[in-house]
């Protein structure tokens, strides 16, 4: 046998023996005993203290915070996300008192800007929004709203509006394009917008022998782009110059 292969043999085995004596002495001994599990791991996590309480276990010393919290827009945020595990201090408030975020700096770690977030969610730019100023100041945590109705889209749609500021169609407002109820600036996911539906839409500006002013850069409406619908190929908040 060649020396090389001999070599590789001795290797072989040596990690065969290895990985046998390991099964035998590192495996846990209830390994096995219910399928491909450590059957003591069960008992070892119920020993472990219980950290959190849950909400309902606020309410009977803090009734009308839980109130406002189960009806308001924060009701999916848990109240020991922001003031940590509580089941000691349920316990015995006293001797457990719970923090509270009053920082400014904790709020944007949900609302700050970031493109990754579901269009719709509320978000801020931390730097513009209201600086130097705690968010409570303005915000209750445990029901938060705008304190008046925002006056503008950018407060939703932000993302949108910073890109169509800097685009050929600067000059053109949200509402050109979308025809949108009052409504639904407090209730946006109830009274929708309207959205551009048809490419003779676009065409009012950009259609040959269209009564837009003429330095709007015309199409043929009959033959350009052919049947597609113009946000096909054109992304309409921020229309590509070429
Ligand atoms: C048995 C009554 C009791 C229960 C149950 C209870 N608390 Fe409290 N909590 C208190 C009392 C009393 C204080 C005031 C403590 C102090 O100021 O020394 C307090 C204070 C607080 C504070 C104030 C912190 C601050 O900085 O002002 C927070 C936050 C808090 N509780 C959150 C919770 C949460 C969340 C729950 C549910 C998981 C809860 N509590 C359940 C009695 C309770
Ligand atoms: C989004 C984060 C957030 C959530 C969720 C939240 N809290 Fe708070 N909580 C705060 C902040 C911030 C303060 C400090 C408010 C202040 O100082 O004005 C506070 C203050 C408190 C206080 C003491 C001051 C007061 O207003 O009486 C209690 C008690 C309390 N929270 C209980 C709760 C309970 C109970 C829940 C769940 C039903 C809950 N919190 C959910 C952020 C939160
Ligand atoms: C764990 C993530 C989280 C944290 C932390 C958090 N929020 Fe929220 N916030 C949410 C969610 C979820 C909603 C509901 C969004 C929805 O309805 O689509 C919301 C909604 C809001 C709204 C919008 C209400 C509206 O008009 O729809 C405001 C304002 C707000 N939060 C302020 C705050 C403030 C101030 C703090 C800090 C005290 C804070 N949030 C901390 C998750 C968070
Ligand atoms: C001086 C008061 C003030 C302060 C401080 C403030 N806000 Fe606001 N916030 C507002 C107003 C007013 C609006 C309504 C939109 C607008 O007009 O800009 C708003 C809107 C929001 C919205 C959007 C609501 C929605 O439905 O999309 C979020 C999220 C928000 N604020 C979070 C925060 C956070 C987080 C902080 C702290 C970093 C903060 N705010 C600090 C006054 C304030
Ligand atoms: C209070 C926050 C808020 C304000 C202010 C707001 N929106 Fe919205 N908008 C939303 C939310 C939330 C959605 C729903 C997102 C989802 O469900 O995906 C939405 C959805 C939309 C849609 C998509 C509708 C659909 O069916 O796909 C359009 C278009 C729109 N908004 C335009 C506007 C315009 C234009 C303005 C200003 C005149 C405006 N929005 C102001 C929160 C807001
Ligand atoms: C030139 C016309 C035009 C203008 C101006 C315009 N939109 Fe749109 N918007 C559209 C069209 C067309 C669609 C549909 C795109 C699709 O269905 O793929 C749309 C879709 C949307 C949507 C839902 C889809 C998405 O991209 O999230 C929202 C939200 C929206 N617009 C908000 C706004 C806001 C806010 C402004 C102002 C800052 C604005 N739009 C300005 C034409 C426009
Ligand atoms: C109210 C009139 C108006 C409407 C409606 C309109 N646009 Fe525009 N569009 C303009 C103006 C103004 C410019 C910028 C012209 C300039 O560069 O001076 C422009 C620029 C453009 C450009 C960039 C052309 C270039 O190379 O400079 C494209 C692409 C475009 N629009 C596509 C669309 C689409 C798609 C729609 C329908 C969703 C639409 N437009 C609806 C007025 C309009
Ligand atoms: C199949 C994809 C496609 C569709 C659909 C489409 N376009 Fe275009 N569009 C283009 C391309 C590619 C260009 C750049 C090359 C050119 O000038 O033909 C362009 C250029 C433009 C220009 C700039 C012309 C210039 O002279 O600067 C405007 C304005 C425009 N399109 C508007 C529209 C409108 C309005 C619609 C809907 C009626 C539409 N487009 C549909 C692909 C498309």
């Amino acid at each position: 046998m060649p020396p090389q292969l001999t070599r590789l043999l001795i290797v072989f085995a040596v990690l065969a023996s290895g990985l046998v004596a390991a099964r035998h002495f590192l495996l846990p001994k209830t390994f096995g005993e219910s399928g491909h599990y450590r059957t003591a791991a069960v008992e070892a996590i119920t020993k472990q203290p219980v950290r959190y309480a849950g909400r309902e276990a606020c309410a009977l010393c803090h009734p009308d915070i839980v109130e406002i919290h189960r009806k308001g827009n924060h009701q999916t945020v848990a109240c020991e996300v922001c003031h940590g595990p509580a089941a000691a201090h349920v316990e015995s408030p006293s001797d457990h008192q719970l923090p509270a975020p009053r920082e400014r700096g904790y709020c944007p770690l949900c609302h700050g800007y970031d493109p990754s977030r579901p269009t719709g969610f509320p978000q801020i730019e931390p730097v513009a929004h209201n600086p130097l100023k705690p968010c409570i100041s303005c915000h209750n945590p445990h029901e938060p709203r705008p304190p008046h109705v925002p006056e503008d889209c950018r407060a939703c749609h932000g993302q949108i509006a910073r890109m169509k500021a800097v685009s050929p169609h600067v000059q053109l407002a949200c509402t050109r394009c979308h025809e949108t109820p009052e409504r639904h600036k407090t209730a946006p996911r109830e009274a929708r917008p309207d959205k551009p539906r048809t490419r003779e839409f676009c065409g009012a500006c950009h259609a040959q022998g269209a009564s837009s002013p003429k330095e709007i850069p015309r199409i043929d409406l009959a033959t350009h782009g052919g049947r597609f619908l113009c946000w096909q190929c054109h992304y309409p908040h921020q229309p590509e110059l070429n």
